[in-house]
């Protein structure tokens, strides 16, 4: 007789496996993605499957349930004490009998997918770097010389295959009177490096210990540093917290931190002692708000720009701030919690910071690149990261290209006269009716539209305090459309216009958004010189991704995805008719959100991802704009609404 075929779910793996082999034994010799944290001792409980009985015309199988062995006493132990699901067995347990059909649910395998919302974003597959491992060491003897831990590496060489496996010091530090603790019996956080570096025993627990382990994913902005806490074995957000970055106290952008590093002594060594600080602090929210110890947070991984990546190290960023802006390295890093005194993590806790892509485009733009995956798109897709530094990356399977462009700060609000940060009293929506010239807006806090006649009373507990960037963009491109403005930027006169909200004092036009005096607000209003700012920001973009264009040989793009979270609110009807991003059908534009700090969510649950993002950032070509001629003439050229030379066809269709 043969041996019986057993059938996994989903997966479709099959083969035949000697009568009485365990389930979890046939999963490993089919390949058969199944987790197991206590190496089949009836503890953990990962290794649940659930047996299909029937007939199965599509595999050609018929399934009795004598096919599977009855329940034996480990698992009827396990079911009185913590409780099976009905219909679940542990793989480890039962045994097969007879032509099987098994299910593996999706939380009972390692690389399981953590789905993703958004279509067309890749799915984040559990591969994390950090997995726990319970084993039985040999007790010391008198006859047997070798030391406490040489045993336990020859336990998890036996009993998972793991040879060769290594330990940071301060994890040996604390390993004896562990596995006294344990009775001979430990759980071990394995790390698994990149392929050059060996496993390493990060961290020990005396007896079975089943998790949770945590990692972090950190976005480590100029600004804002953000935060997600996430559960390694599960892929889940456990939380999400934010601070403001405590650099701040030394210039309120990168540029003058640069100078503030050259200015004073010791200022680049200030910066990284704050910079840390803050970031144990950033640890220390996130895991309260998660009632977790940070000694439970494992893994981290952080995306940043380049300055922020150098202070971050500890690396004077002097040389960012001038030509040709060499980076210290580009390479990905793989550190200890120690090594950066994040001394909120356990000291062996591993770091991983994404390469930088160059000296003005850093890992935070390799962030977007590995949650956008522009490399392996069929469509030619443009991907833009707008802050006081457009991020642009255009490409497809064939090949990315990478650039990054001086928007300035116009589009956070800065040096716009009533320009403001996104925060509640902010108008952030605005439409122009072509007809009367009179502007509706929507303020952010409150979810209806205002216009001076009709005055929504929620925004009198917000008051409107002035515009912020996606509300400039609107404001602009509204009223070119209604004629307010001309191409090349200039606001018309009264007269000319037909509205009296366009106002003429000296040799300043403005048109009038909102005039709150009469409610104790202030009067709101744009003027030449805030369109003209906005001009200069919008060309930068522009022309970097036109540049782009230009090295890809296209004068089209197929898709524009806008990221980061100001990327979130931009209108691409407005962004297009300001000519801000190239012509484009409406809806192949999307918003990414916060791509960078999904790309080191994908890099903190998928460590295969990071020598994927390494390898992509090796082949992505860069583009210096500085030295581009053509750079200059896209600039001039669409500095002019929406662009004097390129006519946006599909816009205007
Ligand atoms: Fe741990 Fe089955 S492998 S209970």
């Amino acid at each position: 007789t043969k041996d019986p075929l057993v059938i996994f779910t989903p997966s479709g793996k099959r083969g035949r496996v000697p009568l009485g082999t365990p389930v979890l034994t046939a999963a490993r010799q089919l390949g058969v993605d199944l987790d197991s944290v206590c190496g089949g001792r009836g503890i953990c409980s990962r290794c649940q499957v659930t047996p299909a009985f029937g007939s199965f015309p599509k595999h050609g199988v018929t399934v009795s349930e004598s096919a599977l062995s009855e329940w034996n006493g480990v698992e009827q132990r396990y079911d009185d004490i913590r409780g099976l699901p009905s219909g679940r067995r542990l793989g480890c347990q039962a045994r097969i009998q007879g032509d099987m059909v098994i299910d593996v649910p999706p939380e009972s395998q390692v690389h399981r997918q953590v789905v993703r919302k958004r279509a067309e974003a890749r799915d984040i597959v559990m591969n994390p770097a950090v997995r726990l491992f319970y084993v039985e060491v040999a007790q010391p003897d008198m006859h047997d010389p070798s030391g406490d831990l040489e045993r336990l590496r020859d336990a998890l060489a036996t009993q998972w295959d793991l040879p060769d496996v290594h330990i940071d010091l301060p994890v040996l530090n604390d390993m004896q009177p562990i596995l006294r603790k344990g009775g001979w019996q430990v759980t071990c956080a394995v790390h698994f490096g990149d392929a050059a570096a060996p496993a390493r025993i990060m961290r020990i627990w005396p007896g079975f210990h089943e998790g949770p382990i945590f990692g972090l994913a950190v976005d480590l902005g100029s600004t804002t540093i953000a935060g997600h806490l996430c559960d390694l074995q599960t892929g889940a957000v456990v939380a999400s917290s934010g601070i403001m970055n405590p650099q701040i106290r030394f210039g309120e952008d990168l540029m003058s931190r640069v100078s503030y590093s050259m200015m004073n002594a010791g200022g680049a060594a200030e910066m990284t002692a704050a910079v840390r600080e803050g970031m144990n602090a950033l640890f220390r929210q996130v895991a309260q708000e998660a009632g977790i110890e940070t000694t439970d947070i494992l893994d981290a991984v952080f995306v940043c720009n380049p300055v922020m990546h150098h202070l971050f190290l500890g690396i004077d960023p002097f040389e960012l701030g001038q030509a040709p802006f060499a980076l210290a390295s580009s390479d990905a890093m793989n550190l200890m919690a120690r090594d950066l005194d994040l001394t909120a993590l356990p000291p062996a806790a591993r770091v991983y910071l994404l390469p930088c892509i160059a000296g003005h485009v850093g890992a935070d733009a390799a962030a977007v690149a590995l949650s956008e995956a522009p490399d392996k798109s069929e469509d030619l897709v443009l991907v833009v990261d707008v802050g006081t530094n457009a991020e642009i990356l255009l490409g497809n399977k064939d090949k990315v290209l990478a650039c990054s462009s001086p928007t300035g700060p116009a589009f956070e609000g800065a040096q716009i006269s009533s320009g403001q940060r996104a925060a509640p009293g902010a108008i952030e929506r605005v439409e122009i009716d072509e007809v009367t010239k009179e502007p509706r807006f929507k303020v952010i806090g409150s979810d209806l539209w205002s216009s001076e006649d009709g005055f929504q009373d929620s925004i009198a507990t917000t008051g409107i305090t002035g515009i912020c960037g996606s509300g400039i963009i609107e404001l602009v491109a509204e009223m070119r459309l209604a004629g307010l403005v001309d191409g090349s930027g200039l606001i018309g006169s009264a007269a000319q216009t037909g509205s009296d909200r366009c106002i003429v004092e000296g040799r300043t036009n403005s048109y009038l958004v909102w005039d709150g005096s009469g409610h104790g607000g202030p009067r709101i209003t744009v003027t030449n010189r805030d369109i003209r700012e906005i001009q200069m920001a919008k060309a930068a973009l522009y022309s970097g991704a036109r540049l782009l264009m230009d090295k890809f040989d296209v004068d089209k793009v197929d898709r524009v995805v806008l990221a980061g979270a100001f990327g979130a609110h931009i209108s691409p009807k407005h962004a297009m008719v300001l000519g801000m991003i190239p012509d484009a059908p409406l809806d192949k534009v999307t918003s990414a959100g916060n791509a960078a700090g999904t790309g080191a969510r994908i890099a903190l649950l998928n460590r295969d991802a990071r020598a994927e993002i390494e390898a992509t950032v090796r082949a992505i070509h860069k583009i210096e704009t500085a030295i581009e001629p053509r750079f200059q003439e896209h600039f001039v050229n669409a500095s002019a609404i929406p662009n004097s030379v390129e006519p946006f066809p599909i816009l205007n269709s």
